[in-house]
């Protein structure tokens, strides 16, 4: 059934009746924030590409059918593989409909910029993670020849041509980076882009290696310094996305929160890393030892606390942040958790709190109380409230024994394709309620 139809069925909560030790092996799926970043990026091709490793997750398909809205030939080879062919998109304008759906939005601006020099795309609100500012992608443009302004709340950008330019970032920025990387490449013969301080995650060097499969001259993605030579045109690639590396990582710390043991296939290995050694300190053992898989042993070892600040790459990542400080709630001691990254990071410490844990929040900090394992309680009543704070309710409700019912499991689905299953392969007892089911009146054991 596909993620769409699944949706459509309005699955609304998850059952999970913890305290079971996770154990076996879990294939992480296709990158999420590659793929809505690649799947974009198609924009900018002028011939068919077909994309592998594609995670089937609603974010994605979102970006499929507002592609598909616009005039996009969307082929799906087999469950993870699709043709795309987007020569038929005629218009650089995005309906304010299709960006509301789509929190990668803002990647409409580079790559239609990048195709059209011409783009009006609807201003990113604010979002559960707060403020989404684009001051540093509208610099980038501007420093290469665009000419911005936001009109009735949409972001209008027009450049007659492309101009040499060197961008300087006085942040570090995914979307920024990404977003100047696509303009800059289809900018034409002789133009030369220089991205200062860019940003080094796995998913920007593989946004950059898609680019480059269709004849994009970029170099140094994954260094603070990009350099881009601008093209004409760009051919026909078929790209394999990579392994998600906050999938992974999830998984990593459910294995460790349940005091299981899980092998987790098809990773980058070298992506884990900063998540592997932190794991190391609380006192998990890990063995990264090949490039392809990691094995998490959280078995017979109490946790110990530790002190996480989330960074750029290669810096502990924010999206890991939740999953991880509710690890810590099951150490023996108190950690601090600082996350600058993004203003409304903690929003999840509230649901925690009703499954017992003891957080106290100071603005960009969080210091975490932990009571070793067993210390967390079912709860009725906890929902997702964005992404990775469903999918830290998730490793919580894991390592609770007796029923905890997480709402809102849309915003999980956003970004872990098949989670139910993939943990229900690992012994977990988890299932999905949909909304017109009886078993929604479900309360806790
Ligand atoms: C991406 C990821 C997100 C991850 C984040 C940080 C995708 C689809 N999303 O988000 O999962 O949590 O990177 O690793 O890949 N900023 C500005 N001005 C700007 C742009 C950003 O001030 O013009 C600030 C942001 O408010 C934030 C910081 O820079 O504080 C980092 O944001 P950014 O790296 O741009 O995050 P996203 O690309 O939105």
């Amino acid at each position: 059934m596909s993620v769409k139809k699944q949706m459509a069925m309005n699955a609304s909560k998850f059952i999970v009746n913890g305290g079971t030790p996770l154990k076996g092996e879990v294939v992480i799926s296709g990158a999420k924030n590659s793929a809505v970043g690649i799947i974009l990026a198609t924009i900018l091709c002028d011939e068919e590409c077909v994309l592998n490793n594609v995670p089937n997750i609603s974010d994605i398909q979102d970006e499929m059918e507002i592609l598909e809205g616009m005039g996009a030939k969307i082929t799906k080879i087999d469950d993870s593989s699709y043709k795309i062919n987007t020569t038929g998109i005629k218009s650089f304008e995005v309906s304010d409909e299709a960006a509301h759906n789509m929190r990668a939005s803002t990647y409409f601006m580079g790559t239609l910029l990048g195709r059209f020099k011409e783009a009006v795309v609807p201003a990113p609100g604010g979002c559960n993670l707060g403020d989404r500012p684009i001051d540093l992608h509208l610099k980038s443009f501007e420093q290469m020849g665009a000419k911005t302004s936001i009109d009735n709340g949409s972001v209008h950008l027009k450049a007659d041509y492309f101009i040499s330019s060197s961008i300087r970032f006085d942040q570090v920025s995914v979307g920024a980076t990404i977003n100047a990387m696509c303009a800059a490449c289809k900018a034409g013969e002789g133009v030369k882009t220089e991205i200062d301080n860019a940003a080094k995650e796995p998913h920007v060097v593989d946004v950059a290696n898609f680019l480059n499969s269709m004849g994009a001259k970029i170099r140094g993605a994954g260094t603070d310094k990009i350099k881009i030579m601008g093209v004409d045109y760009l051919h026909s690639t078929n790209y394999s996305i990579i392994p998600d590396q906050i999938e992974a990582g999830t998984f990593m710390v459910a294995a460790a929160a349940t005091k299981g043991k899980v092998k987790i296939c098809n990773v980058t290995t070298k992506h884990l890393e900063t998540i592997t050694e932190k794991l190391r300190q609380t006192g998990v053992f890990v063995d990264d030892s090949h490039d392809d898989y990691v094995i998490v042993d959280g078995s017979n070892r109490e946790l110990k606390p530790c002190n996480i600040i989330t960074l750029p790459h290669p810096g502990f990542p924010t999206d890991m942040q939740p999953q991880f400080s509710t690890l810590l709630t099951l150490a023996n001691g108190a950690s601090v958790v600082t996350d600058n990254i993004f203003s409304n990071r903690f929003k999840y410490v509230e649901q925690l709190r009703k499954m017992g844990a003891e957080i106290t929040v100071t603005s960009s900090a969080a210091v975490i109380n932990g009571h070793g394992f067993g210390s967390l309680k079912c709860a009725n009543n906890v929902r997702a409230v964005d992404l990775r704070a469903g999918a830290a309710m998730v490793v919580a409700a894991l390592s609770a024994k007796g029923e905890t019912t997480i709402g809102d499991v849309f915003h999980i689905q956003r970004g872990y394709e098949n989670i139910v299953d993939k943990l229900k392969n690992l012994g977990a007892d988890i299932r999905v309620v949909y909304n017109d089911s009886p078993d929604n009146k479900q309360n806790c054991g």
